[in-house]
Parts: structure tokens; C-alpha cells; sequence
């Protein structure tokens, strides 16, 4: 039998703040029924202004170290496309602030949305060689689009830690996989910009061709069967992108799309989704956080998982839910990870989303904000200023 590898632990953290999407449409003039049907979004999560990729993914990866300790974690891959760095990774501030040894490989990976699912891959590949090993997984990212752009009601952030390893308690990961590769300019950001470019409607037309080509491929690898899958984790840059998909997959494959189906196989992983919005990288694993925590008993069902980021890449696999997972999961902590979040009003979210780190070199505190475990203290020489409560 092929050794058993996959996630074995997963943790979530997210912004300080929320807007809600009543107070966006209240600015806007937009009728709510296009934010809370049209596109699936409640609110979103905004980060405070001495929050980043990094305090949120050192605040979703402490719970994993915790919890299982540092010993066998020998490799961190981080994967962003908000990064903060052209050099440096952002998985070595975390590194340092969640205490890893230093005998450990940190690297950060990027393609748009999809990055965290290479990540995973590749955290498998690694485990295979040496099975006493374990792989720190980290999707952190936060959205961001021009104020007053259509892109503004799909943003949000958050970041997910992901521990993969041998003989794993949550989801055993397949070996099929279905790839697919396109060049295409639907979303992108040039290094001299904060906020993404996006051709919104070419994008959904990209990701639906990706979705095709991708199970295409999955079949073609000999992949399981549409109806063998509980249930379908897909990348969401905003929820009703998940029900497109999932409506996308079943035409090509010539099954009904009966609403109440789609919404059995989709509906649950949409629920953190739909009040933090969009994570990138992290947000198709936050699909699964939801599944695994509110789902009926998953054990020993495969779930399909479809990866997309823009530009793109696509890949479609299936994981099997491990039995006795329910007491490895972290419900209440994701809970309280939403629920502690404070409401922003739309001129506080304005101000934050302008706030920026001065690039003069000087010495410059950030504002204290945050009231989670890790700090964007400021900046000085060029340098960032993490620090730990
Ligand atoms: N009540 C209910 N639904 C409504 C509505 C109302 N009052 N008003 C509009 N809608 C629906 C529209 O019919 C449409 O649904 P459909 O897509 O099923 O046809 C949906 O709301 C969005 O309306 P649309 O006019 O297309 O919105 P938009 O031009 O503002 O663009 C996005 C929406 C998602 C394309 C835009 O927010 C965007 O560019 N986001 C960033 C890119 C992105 O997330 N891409 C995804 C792939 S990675």
C-alpha cells in the first residue's frame, strides 16, 4: 500500500477588522441583493494597519506549533501573492517568531490564487522522500483593489497553516491530479502597485476554462468518477464563483445542475468564505476548514479540491477524509477567529486600505491596532519590526 500523506492539521487566522458589505453599498449606492446574491459576500476582513501576511500567518501557524510541537517541522513554504519582499521570504519572519529551529528550509512560492496548492504538492513530494518529516504549509494574503473599482467588494485576507505530513489525522491526499496552464491577463500586479488589475468577467471566463481543462486532465490521469466526490472545495475569490464552477463542471460533464445538488456539494464550504472574503491563496483551504467543521461525518468520502489563480494555473485532486478527524479539528477556534473581528465603519476601512509603511528609510511606529498575537510594529531603515505579545 502507497504511504498515506496529507494534512494532518490546519489553523486559520484573519484581519483585526470587518466591513460589513451594507456599509460598502450604503457608500456606493449598489442595491445589497447584488453583493449578498449576486455575488455571494456578507463582508470582508480588513486587516488593521500593523497587520500583514506575516502576523497572520504566524497567528494561524502557532495553534499547529503548539499543538504538535517543532521537532519534525524541517521545511516552511509559504505561499503569497500580497508579498512584502522581493527577496526575502516572509515565511523567516514567521519562522522566527513562532520559534522553528534553525535546521529548517523556508522558501515562498507564487502564482496568483494557486500558490498554496503547490505549496501542498510539494510538501507531499518532500514528506515521501523522508516520512519521519513534516512540512509547514502557510497561505497568507490579503486582497486589495482600487477603491471604487468593481474588484472592492471581492476583497478580504486571512492565512492559512497547513501541517502535512505522514499517516496525516484530516484529509489523506491523492496521487491524481489534473493540471492545467493558460496564459491569460485577467488579474495580475506589477511590482510598482499595491492593488491587483483585474478583467473581472474575463476572469470568471478564464477560471470556468480552467475548470475544464484541469478535470479534463483529472480524468485523463485516472481520476475518480464526478459522482465518487461528498462534496467540492473550490478556489473563491467571492462564493458565487464556487456555484459557476460547480454548475460549469457539471454541464461539461453532462449531469443535471439541480440546484439543491449544487448546493449539497458546495454549500458548506462557502460559509467562512462568504464573511471574510477573499484570501487568494488561502481560500480555497478555508473552503475546507468550513467543510470539515460543519459538515455531517465526512470519514473516508473524497472531496475534489479546485485550486485556481489567475494568469493561470488550475489543478483539480481529491483528498479522503481520514477516520476520527472530527477530534483534530480546531471549530471553535475558526469561530472565534471570525467573531473577534471589530466592525469598521466604510470612512475607517478607507483610511486603512491608504495607509501604507513610509518608504524614507526613517524610523516609523504603526498606530497599535491589532489585538492579536503578533504586531507590524513599524518600520525602520527599509527594515520591518515584528513583535509578539
Ligand atoms: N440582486 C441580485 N443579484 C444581482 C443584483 C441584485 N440587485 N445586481 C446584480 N446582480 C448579480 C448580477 O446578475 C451578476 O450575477 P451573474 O454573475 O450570475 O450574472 C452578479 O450580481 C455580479 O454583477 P456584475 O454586474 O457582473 O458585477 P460587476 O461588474 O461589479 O463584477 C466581479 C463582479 C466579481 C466581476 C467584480 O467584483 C470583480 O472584478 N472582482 C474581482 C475579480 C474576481 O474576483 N474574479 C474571479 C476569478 S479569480
Amino acid at each position: 500500500m502507497s504511504l498515506s500523506v496529507g494534512i494532518h492539521d490546519l489553523s486559520f487566522a484573519t484581519g483585526e477588522f470587518v466591513l460589513p458589505h451594507t456599509a460598502l453599498a450604503e457608500y456606493n449606492g449598489t442595491e445589497i441583493g447584488k453583493y449578498h446574491l449576486g455575488i455571494g459576500q456578507e463582508s470582508m476582513s480588513v486587516p488593521a494597519a500593523d497587520e500583514d501576511i506575516v502576523t497572520m500567518a504566524a497567528a494561524a501557524a502557532a495553534p499547529i506549533v503548539a499543538r504538535h510541537g517543532t521537532d519534525k517541522i524541517r521545511t516552511v513554504v509559504f505561499a503569497t501573492e500580497s508579498s512584502i519582499d522581493q527577496a526575502k521570504a516572509a515565511g523567516i519572519y514567521v519562522h522566527s517568531l513562532i520559534g522553528l529551529p534553525s535546521a529548517t528550509r523556508v522558501v515562498e512560492l507564487k502564482q496568483a490564487c494557486y500558490g498554496a496548492t503547490a505549496a501542498l504538492q510539494f510538501a507531499i513530494g518532500l514528506v515521501r522522500r523522508d516520512p519521519a518529516q513534516q512540512v509547514l504549509v502557510i497561505a497568507s494574503d490579503v486582497s486589495k483593489y482600487d477603491l471604487d473599482s468593481p474588484g472592492e467588494a471581492t476583497q478580504g485576507a486571512a492565512a492559512v497553516a497547513m501541517l502535512v505530513s505522514a499517516d496525516p489525522a484530516l484529509v489523506r491526499i491523492e496521487d491524481p491530479s489534473g493540471l492545467f496552464t493558460a496564459d491569460v491577463m485577467d488579474f495580475w500586479r506589477p511590482n510598482y502597485r499595491d492593488t491587483a488589475l483585474v478583467d473581472g468577467h474575463e476572469s470568471i471566463g478564464a477560471y470556468l476554462q480552467a475548470v475544464e481543462g484541469s478535470w479534463k486532465d483529472y480524468t485523463e490521469q485516472g481520476g475518480r468518477s464526478l459522482e465518487e466526490f461528498a462534496a467540492f472545495c473550490y478556489h473563491q475569490p467571492f462564493t458565487k464563483m464556487a456555484y459557476k464552477a460547480h454548475r460549469h463542471l457539471l454541464n461539461y460533464c453532462g449531469h443535471d445542475t439541480d440546484q439543491h445538488d449544487i448546493d449539497r456539494a458546495i454549500g458548506h464550504t462557502t460559509a467562512y468564505n462568504r464573511v471574510i472574503g477573499n484570501s487568494y491563496t488561502a481560500s480555497v483551504y478555508l473552503g475546507l476548514a468550513a467543510l470539515l467543521d460543519r459538515s455531517e461525518d465526512l470519514t473516508g468520502r473524497p472531496v475534489a479540491f479546485l485550486s485556481y489563480g489567475s494568469g493561470s494555473v488550475a489543478e483539480f485532486f481529491a483528498g479522503t477524509v481520514v477516520a476520527g478527524y472530527k477530534d483534530h479539528l480546531r471549530t471553535e477556534a475558526n469561530r472565534e477567529a471570525i467573531d473577534r473581528r471589530k466592525p469598521v465603519d466604510y470612512a475607517g476601512y478607507r483610511e486603512l486600505h491608504e495607509h501604507k509603511l513610509p518608504a524614507d528609510g526613517g524610523d516609523h511606529a504603526n498606530p497599535e491596532q491589532t489585538t492579536g498575537p503578533f504586531r507590524l510594529a513599524g518600520i525602520s531603515g527599509h527594515k520591518r519590526i515584528y513583535t509578539k505579545r
